[in-house]
């Protein structure tokens, strides 16, 4: 059997915590079985990957996985979408179709948020699990089919069962074996480092520092509660990597990205029940202010050329070296950003640009029309060939545009 450490591994799961290897090791445990599991657990906590873990360590593993999240389905398809439908079944079944429990066959079927099916739909699922026979929608036909189940669900489910919305014998096949997930607050060892490790990511993915907390901003989050667990915590790593201009992240800065909810009875909020709409829109957002704050980036690199160029302060070349990443070809935009030459963990947050701001308060004019005659050179230089005058000066042609608007050039 292979050991906990190297499935997290695999996996990709990150932690230490005691419960989480408990978990995961149940899963190992039941995988060459093929008894019923149901992961219980909050939102957010990682409970997709166990099924995963199940169905690649069980004698099913070359036959199809399936996940099917039962509270994104709607009501009057999901009988089809799991069991298939006969040709004219309903308006719009030009054909036979089949469905998961069929494509499935001899592999995993995993039912996630399995609180949410219909009750119609649980009746079917229980005769599948007793005795592996289900019938298409508009046949009469009964099939059979030889799938794994593995379920998930938060912790309303009890609830569910005692306000009749979920079948009491249905849950308990589905939960031969039950595997817990454990919040996030209460796996103190891990926030940290599932913190660090998603903040890397991040710091890749934008090609940006990765940011760090201080030793209070730890104690913050240790101590937060996080009622969207690790969904919630690798949201705020996004966050802050991409607006923090300060990569040193102190407690106070934060607070500002944890909402302050006082009780765990509001795991709703983190759900994914957010489309894949409102998830692309999220994802453009960020880009936005991404693009955003490069073109800042580039405006600073600009002034800085000037003020190079005109007050010969050698001890702002001194002061500012562009960021180690920032000199890989594909991102010059980021010149200027984010790191002195001397180390700035001792320093005060936020005093990175204080220089280079009480200089552009006081010479902003002058600047301004430093600005105006370089922008005008280089124009003249490059035969008003924008896409040219921009690369001399170190700014995207979006940003010149604006600028020969701005200045009516
Ligand atoms: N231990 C972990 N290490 C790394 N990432 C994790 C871990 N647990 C969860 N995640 C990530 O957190 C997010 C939410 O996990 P998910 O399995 O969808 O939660 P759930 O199904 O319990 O709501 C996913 O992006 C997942 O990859
Ligand atoms: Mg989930």
């Amino acid at each position: 059997m292979e050991s906990v450490q190297v499935i997290k591994q695999r996996f990709g799961i990150i932690g230490n915590d005691a419960q989480l290897n408990r978990s995961i090791e149940k899963a190992t445990r039941v995988a060459p079985t093929d008894i019923s599991v149901l992961v219980v657990g909050e939102s957010g906590v990682g409970k997709e990957s166990i099924p995963k873990i199940i169905h690649s360590l069980s004698h099913r593993k070359h036959s199809n996985y399936i996940a099917v999240n039962c509270g994104a389905i709607p009501e009057g398809t999901i009988d089809s979408e799991l069991f298939g439908h006969e040709k004219g079944a309903f308006t719009g079944a030009t054909s036979t179709r089949k469905g998961y429990f069929e494509v499935a066959d001899g592999g995993t079927i995993f039912l996630d948020e399995v609180g949410e099916l219909p009750l119609t739909t649980q009746v079917r699922l229980l005769r599948v699990l007793e005795n592996g026979e289900f019938i298409k929608v508009g046949s009469s036909d009964v099939q059979k089919t030889n799938v794994r189940i593995v379920a998930a669900t938060n912790v309303k489910m009890i609830e569910a069962i005692r306000k009749g919305r979920f079948r009491e014998d249905l849950y308990y096949r589905l939960s031969t074996v039950e595997i817990e997930l454990p919040p996030l607050r209460n796996r103190n060892g891990d926030i940290h480092l599932l913190f660090r490790k998603f903040a890397s990511d991040f710091a890749q993915k934008y090609k940006m520092p990765t940011v760090r907390l201080s030793d209070e901003a730890v104690e913050l989050l240790d101590r937060y509660h996080f009622p969207g667990n690790i969904r919630q915590l690798r949201n705020i790593a996004e966050q802050v990597s991409v607006i923090e201009e300060n990569r040193n992240i102190s407690a106070q800065v934060l607070k500002q990205y944890l909402p302050n909810l006082s009780s765990a009875s509001l795991p709703m909020v983190f759900e994914d029940k957010t489309s894949d709409f409102q998830k692309e829109e999220k994802s453009n957002l960020l880009k936005m202010i991404y693009d955003l704050r490069t073109e800042l980036d580039e405006l600073k690199k600009v002034t800085f050329g000037i003020m190079q160029r005109n007050t010969n302060h050698q001890e702002l070349e001194d002061f500012y070296e562009p960021h180690p990443k920032a000199l890989a070809p594909s991102s010059k935009a980021h010149l200027l950003s984010y790191s002195k030459k001397e180390a700035v963990e001792d320093e005060e947050p936020d005093e990175e640009y204080s220089y280079i701001e009480t200089v552009e308060e006081d010479e902003n004019l002058s600047l301004q029309d430093k600005e105006i005659e370089m922008i005008k050179k280089s124009l003249e230089r490059n035969n008003d060939k924008r896409k040219l005058a921009a690369k001399e000066l170190g700014i995207s042609e979006r940003t010149l545009y604006r600028k020969i608007k701005q200045y009516n050039l």
